[in-house]
């Protein structure tokens, strides 16, 4: 691999569609090895905006807009970091070969809609996931769980992220409402929900895989430490790395990620998101990208996931090695402003061997994801409460206050 000087004929340019809080630690990963970045989003000055050699603001699902963009960029590689981008438009780039879609524009393509990753891990792969069924109307949704999802399940537009659109059906009476809320939180306005059964997981985790070129240029499969999480409807709240498993449960994990990201190809990072119970684990989705759990790794790993996808991407060799213990927790905006400001930062970065991520988006909602507190420990216990009490220390306030 050779990379050239950024801002020049020679230079290596990467463009990454979606520039949020992950957006923008890859870019800084390329930016340190001297890789030209252009930041692609939906809205001025997003988090990855502010870090890019230049920024870009487009309808990333409009085919023709993104297009255009990059016929005028013209970049080598082309990294998505985020779901709702015109994937069929990716195909055509990519197999014109006018540039190289991360991991692969199949796989973005496929992971951009829940049918299209579930179908391929349990039909295709015969990987062990949930009972599911997929509804386009409130009649076919009820007649889903009678026929053989039950009671209790969980409802999602195929189209949504961070748990939007998500909720638990408890019983019968709970259908109306979960199918409203599925089609008021997807992305799209078509209407088409998955209905999965409620798996009752011991834990959850996102086990981080690394397709990476190894010293004779073929890709070789890494997995990082698995990351504990909770999320509190849908959205994840708190990470910690590494989680404790049983050895059968581990080696079933990794044979589940190898699986997945094996038939989605290409090099990058992958998110693997599994259920755990006891010995048994289920597959249940997956991001061809840096995952929001693996914000952790900016303190447990010698090499955090943003270095890890920049690296891989580049064909560079890669170290998933553990660093310390460490876990993250959120810190939500908490109000509805823009421009809003941060009290407490100091009080936050007197936990010890703790740190923050403010990511500076422009605008604040109360249950948006705006920072998070990172913390080491001599055990994920110690870490987790240290990154739990720097986190609560940070008070995100209206501005004129
Ligand atoms: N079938 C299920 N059984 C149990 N918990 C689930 C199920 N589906 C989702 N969840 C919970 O909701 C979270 C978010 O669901 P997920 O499918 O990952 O949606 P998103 O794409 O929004 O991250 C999961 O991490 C898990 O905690
Ligand atoms: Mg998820």
């Amino acid at each position: 691999m050779r990379i050239g000087t950024p801002l020049s004929p020679s230079a290596t340019r990467v463009m990454l569609l979606g520039s949020g809080e992950l957006g923008k630690e890859v870019i800084i990963a390329l930016q340190r090895l001297g890789v030209e970045v252009i930041a692609v989003d939906r809205y001025a000055n997003a988090p990855g905006h502010q870090v890019a050699h230049r920024a870009h603001v487009i309808n990333m699902a409009d085919a023709q807009a993104l297009r255009a963009l990059v016929n005028r960029e013209r970049p080598h590689i082309i990294v998505p970091e985020i779901e709702a981008i015109a994937t069929d438009e990716l195909v055509r780039i990519e197999s014109e070969g006018l540039a190289e879609v991360i991991p692969t524009a199949r796989a973005a393509q496929l992971t951009m809609n829940r049918e299209g990753i579930r179908r391929l891990a349990a039909e295709g792969l015969g990987l062990p996931t949930s009972r599911y069924a997929f509804a386009e109307s409130l009649n076919q949704l009820k007649q889903a769980i009678d026929g053989g999802i039950g009671y209790p399940c969980v409802v999602k537009p195929v189209m949504s992220s961070s748990g939007k659109g998500q909720s638990t059906v408890a019983s019968p009476e709970d259908a109306d409402k979960a199918w409203d809320y599925a089609m008021s939180g997807g992305r799209v306005s078509r209407a088409r929900a998955i209905v999965e059964e409620m798996i009752k997981f011991d834990y959850e985790i996102t086990l981080l895989t690394v397709r990476a070129l190894d010293e004779s240029g073929s890709v070789e499969t890494h997995f990082c430490e698995p990351i504990g999480h909770v999320q509190v409807k849908g959205d994840y709240v708190e990470s910690w790395q590494p989680q404790p498993m049983s050895s059968v449960a581990l080696n079933k994990a990794r044979d589940i990620a190898k699986r997945i990201t094996d038939s989605l190809g290409g090099r990058g990072i992958f998110g693997v998101e599994l259920f755990v119970r006891g010995d048994q684990v289920w597959f249940s989705e997956v991001s061809p990208r840096p995952h929001d759990t693996g914000m952790v790794t900016m303190v447990s790993q010698a090499q955090n996931e943003f270095a890890l996808h920049a690296r891989a991407i580049l064909g560079l060799p890669v170290s998933v090695a553990l660093r310390a213990p460490g876990a993250s927790a959120v810190i939500y905006g908490g109000l509805d402003a823009k421009g809003i400001a941060y009290d407490g930062v100091a009080a936050a970065l007197q936990v010890p061997q703790s740190e923050l991520r403010l990511f500076g988006k422009p605008e604040s909602f109360a249950r948006r994801r705006m920072g998070v507190a990172l913390a080491n420990g001599t055990d994920i216990e110690e870490a987790r409460e240290r990154a739990k009490l720097a986190a609560s220390q940070v008070r995100p306030v209206a501005a004129g206050e």
